[in-house]
């Protein structure tokens, strides 16, 4: 890990204001003048380019970016942008990220950026003929498949495979699914394997005989995993009394729960979901694209799971791993048209889809272990009450300084309502 210049580890970072955080990060990642107005927000998404990306515009909505620090992976540094509403995720992230650091960085990996189309065939009297016959054609199907982007195919990109899949009783009858496995390079991937699916049907009709419906890609894009590991030194998680050990073994035990419990399963991938998701927004990726690959592979085996695992093998570390299914892009939709997004690509430094998914995987990792050592060491609403007192006190209309002072005094009281911020805002202010 760079740890002379090119450091995201950054101490006091917190402490800074947002304007001496904005001209870190521009530091760090060498941004020019634009890039940094847009991660402001004041050079960011205007109304004339919302109205170019969706129908019946009528304003921009926003969302706090903040920046993740100690990420280092593989190697190399990142400072990661996050855009989320919630407190404690971005603070989360970058403590986890240190404590992974200090045992040596997160190491990551993604599969090729291959896609699944689905083609629907219908009216196969016999579908397991059709599939032979459709199997048959495979050389045929590439060949027509890859003749629909040239660009991509430029790039090395294109139609990797044919699968066929039988579904003898469907509430329609049989069905037969096709799948084209597609390499979209860069790209999310919707458009060009929506595009290539749309143009095999009529091949697909004549090879096997039936009727095509549906053509679209899969969001279980489970030929384009990520995922990102890492180990922490026990004595790194010791905490207020608490053991490294003792934590450790806490968080082991909470991870167990998740993989035995569909109920934990939820809110532990939840919490996975936290940091991956603020970064796939923050690149103008397709969060809800993210969370269905994300989900319905955690339920793969049949039974919801953790998508993550963590164990103490007796060496001394914490180990912790994460895989899902990632399909993020770095070209096309957003990821190009929103000012915002473009520069977290920047501040990233990612030159890859692939790449980017596997700081993803890490940010994701980084959260579950925030998350599960504060439920296991200190009783994760500590934390959280003290944050969700702060936005209290604002929606009560506390500013400047008596934020904090309203929200110590509820959390002093044990009493974080609005009623009694506004109570306590009125007493303050005429005193
Ligand atoms: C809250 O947004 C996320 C957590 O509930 C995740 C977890 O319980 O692991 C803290």
């Amino acid at each position: 890990m760079q740890e002379a210049e090119h450091t995201s580890r950054i101490p006091g970072f917190y402490d800074l204001s947002a304007e001496q955080r904005l001209a870190v990060v521009r530091t760090f990642a060498a941004l020019g003048d634009s890039d940094t107005e847009a991660l402001r927000g004041d050079g960011g998404l205007n109304l004339a380019r919302a109205e170019q990306m969706i129908e019946n515009v009528v304003g921009v909505f926003g969302l706090p970016l903040g920046v993740a620090t100690n990420f280092g992976i593989n190697g190399r540094d990142y400072l990661v942008p996050m855009a989320i509403e919630e407190p404690s995720v971005v603070a989360g992230a970058s403590y986890a990220a240190r404590l992974v650091r200090e045992g040596g960085g997160f190491a990551a990996g993604s599969d090729a950026p291959v896609m699944i189309g689905q083609i629907q065939v219908l009216d196969v009297a016999d579908p397991w003929l059709a599939r032979s016959r459709l199997l048959a054609a495979r050389e045929r199907i590439l060949e027509l498949a890859n003749a629909q982007d040239p660009v991509l195919t430029g790039l090395g990109g294109g139609a990797r495979e044919v699968e066929a899949r039988v579904f003898e009783a469907s509430p329609v009858g049989p069905m037969l699914i096709v799948h084209l496995l597609y390499d979209v390079r860069d790209a999310m991937g919707a458009n060009a394997v929506n595009t290539a699916a749309e143009a095999l049907a009529p091949l697909i009709e004549e090879t096997t005989g039936g009727r095509v419906n549906l053509r679209i890609l899969s969001n279980l894009a489970d030929h384009r995993l990520a995922r990102a590991w890492g180990r922490i030194p026990l004595e790194a998680l010791a905490h207020e009394g608490f053991a490294g050990e003792q934590v450790g073994r806490g968080i082991v035990e909470a991870w167990a729960m998740a993989a035995a419990d569909p109920y934990r399963a939820a809110t532990h991938n939840k919490g996975i979901m936290n940091g991956i998701d603020a970064v796939v927004i923050a690149t103008g990726n397709d969060w809800r694209a993210i969370e269905a690959g994300a989900h319905a592979y955690a339920a793969r085996s049949g039974r919801y799971t953790t998508l993550s695992h963590w164990s103490l093998a007796g060496d001394g570390y914490l180990t912790g791993s994460l895989e899902l299914p990632l399909a993020v892009g770095m070209v096309g939709g957003a990821t190009k048209v929103h000012p915002a997004a473009r520069a977290a690509l920047k501040l990233l430094g990612v030159t890859s889809a692939r790449e980017l998914a596997q700081v993803i995987a890490a940010v994701g990792l980084a959260q579950n272990l925030a998350a599960l050592r504060a439920l296991a060491a200190e009783g994760i609403q500590h934390g959280h009450m003290a944050l969700h007192a702060r936005q209290v006190a604002m929606a009560a209309g506390a500013t400047g300084a008596l934020v904090a002072r309203v929200a110590e005094q509820m959390v002093r009281e044990g009493t974080v309502r609005l009623d009694r911020a506004e109570a306590i805002l009125g007493v303050m202010r005429e005193a």
